[in-house]
């Protein structure tokens, strides 16, 4: 390059984001009648995603009773730190002195900031995860330095769960090496492990002394909030130390105020302070401190015995709901019938690449390249056409 080319021009290809790349295709696509079954958003029976009414509330409440704008610091809004680790966490533990926590822009921020804690702060610097994942989620600890070691864990064509094959895998793991597990609803399987099945993952981590990253971004929407917290409080039971990263995207429905947070149990309380700086420290030179809004408004109900009732109400409904129309898409085609057993937004349908990509192509219907519908937004009036479009394709399938 010489002194007057143009700058940034050897760049060559990389591959975008799946699901980001999705929502473009969605809304370049100009037929009417498109069916966006892709981001996993939730949406009334009319297709809409409103702001839940807990919410408007609190921040009516806000807008008229907040002083000042000023920095709040590093770890954000403190109280909602605080009273929201108890959502997740339960009372006793939030009372543990080796618990630390701090606010985060979004589950995404929590997760790189427990991937930064990891390639910081650990000699093994890897993470385990299973197939398939979040999109975001390789990206996320690739990007801090950390090493990816895959174990096994869904095949989504047969529809099983490989869970000896998964601790198999984690017994070759070393100490100090990080275990990303999904809290509830796995994203984008559905799975949520019984608490058997959380027994012997808890074992595994504790015996080889893994890290166990709890990622909770569904909480309320699977079986509900005190069971979809089963295996973080078991972990954080059983594990010397832990990291969750808490997501208030869908269960208060605050997607784009990027509200999260980050806790962190120290294998003392003597450590505890020096593991609130070390994770103090990468939150500052990335973002400095979090964005307020939706942090505010969470705090505003929690603090508020009236809005937390009406939120868990709204939220209850918005699992029901989910839960009938995961019922509804079981019942489209008797290859879909094992959706039933899977829980939270998300179904993945027992489908190749191809048929994603010609429900895309000959019906205007965007479901995630894995495969992974949405089914949170999808309506009643949508399910026979959905059903009329994926019916050759699972015939396919079942006669395979
Ligand atoms: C999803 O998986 O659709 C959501 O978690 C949204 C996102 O950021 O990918």
């Amino acid at each position: 390059m010489t002194a007057t080319s143009p700058l940034f021009t050897g760049l060559t290809d990389q591959a975008a984001d799946g699901l980001l790349a999705l929502m473009l295709a969605y809304r370049a696509d100009d037929r009417p009648g498109k069916l966006d079954l892709g981001i996993g958003v939730y949406r009334d029976d009319s297709g809409t995603t409103p702001v839940m009414a807990a919410v408007k509330a609190a921040e009516r409440i806000l807008v008229d009773t907040q002083p000042t704008k000023v920095y709040l610091g590093v770890d954000g809004d403190t109280g909602y730190v605080q009273r929201l680790a108890a959502i997740p966490l339960g009372a006793e533990r939030v009372r543990d002195e080796r618990l630390i926590g701090m606010q985060t822009p979004g589950g995404t921020g929590a997760l790189r900031l427990a991937a930064e804690l990891v390639a910081a702060n650990t000699a093994p610097r890897r993470v385990w995860i299973g197939t398939p994942t979040w999109p975001n989620h390789v990206p996320i600890f690739r990007a801090a330095g950390v090493a990816i070691a895959e174990h096994p864990f869904y095949d989504p064509l047969s529809q099983s769960l490989d869970l000896d094959g998964m601790i198999a895998a984690l017994e070759t793991a070393s100490a100090g090496e990080a275990l990303l597990l999904h809290g509830c609803c796995h994203n984008p399987a559905g799975i949520d492990f019984t608490p058997d099945q959380w027994e012997r993952i808890a074992d595994v981590a504790a015996r080889r002394r893994l890290i166990p990253i709890v990622d909770l971004a569904y909480q309320g929407l699977g079986r509900g909030l005190e069971a979809d917290a089963y295996g973080t409080r078991l972990l954080f039971d059983r594990c010397e130390t832990m990291l969750l990263a808490y997501s208030c995207d869908k269960n208060f429905g605050l997607y784009r105020e990027r509200t999260g947070a980050l806790w962190a149990k120290a294998p003392d309380a003597a450590s505890a302070s020096r593991l609130h700086v070390a994770m103090r420290n990468p939150a500052r030179a990335a973002w400095s401190m979090p964005p307020d809004h939706g942090a505010a408004v969470v705090r505003i109900i929690l603090e508020s015995e009236e809005l937390t009732r009406q939120w868990r109400d709204e939220l209850e409904h918005m699992r029901r709901r989910v839960l009938g129309l995961r019922e509804r898409l079981a019942g489209l085609h008797p290859a879909l019938a094992g959706l039933r057993s899977q829980t939270g937004m998300f179904a993945m349908l027992p489908v190749a690449h191809d048929t994603v990509m010609a429900l895309r192509r000959d019906h205007g219907i965007y479901i995630a390249d894995d495969g992974r519908l949405n089914v949170a937004g999808l309506t009643d009036a949508a399910m026979p056409r959905l059903g009329a479009a994926l019916a050759p394709w699972l015939g396919d399938v079942r006669a395979g």
